[in-house]
């Protein structure tokens, strides 16, 4: 857990820095996300999926279960996508987005959303598999409320699909 931890706070240190407010960044802990991981891991139908280096270090994860959201029809819920900024731009993220993606097609979800902050550059990687944004509450970060953007894909089992070929 402590690989999932240390991505989450260096891939938001590295893709926020000027986004969002510094003290909150600075404020992330290690010790938070691994508490915070450790307790999602345990949910059921919860699924995590994480990318090694050659060392066996965790340098990007994906984990996903069912949608967190109500005011959607979407059943499932890619909650985290996370890489290292040396890892990014190689497939990898495709790679964990597949694997989590069937993995809840397995468990007979239909449709399948993924959130992400409104001035996350990397949103693109979303608008690509063709997810379809749709409006969605803020996100509050302390004492900042930051836009987000809810992505959502109606058929997954087409998702899962289109995907075939990234996923082992
Ligand atoms: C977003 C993220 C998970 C994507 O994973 P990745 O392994 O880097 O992406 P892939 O190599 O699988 O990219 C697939 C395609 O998505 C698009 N894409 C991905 N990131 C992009 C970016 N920052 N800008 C523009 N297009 C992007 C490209 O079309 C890319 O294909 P190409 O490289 O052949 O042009 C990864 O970059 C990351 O962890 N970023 C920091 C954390 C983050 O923002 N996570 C939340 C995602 S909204």
């Amino acid at each position: 857990m402590a690989g999932i931890a240390r991505v989450v706070v260096d891939a938001w240190r590295a893709t926020f820095a000027g986004l969002l407010p510094e003290d909150f960044l600075k404020g992330m802990s290690y010790r938070h996300q691994e508490q915070r991981h450790s307790r999602y891991l345990g949910h059921a139908g919860v699924v995590y999926y994480v990318a090694e280096d050659e060392k066996g270090e965790v340098v990007g994860f994906a984990s996903g279960g069912p949608s967190r959201h109500s005011g959607f029809p979407q059943e499932a819920e890619v909650y985290a996508l996370y890489l290292l900024p040396g890892y990014q731009r190689r497939k990898i993220g495709s790679a964990l987005f597949a694997e989590v993606a069937r993995d809840l097609g397995d468990m007979e979800h239909k449709g399948l959303l993924a959130l992400a902050l409104e001035n996350n550059p990397n949103k693109v990687f979303y608008e690509r598999l063709r997810g379809r944004p749709a409006a969605t509450g803020p996100l509050t970060l302390g004492e900042t409320a930051i836009g987000q953007i809810a992505y959502v894909w109606d058929d997954l089992p087409a998702l899962i699909e289109s995907l075939r070929g990234y996923a082992e």
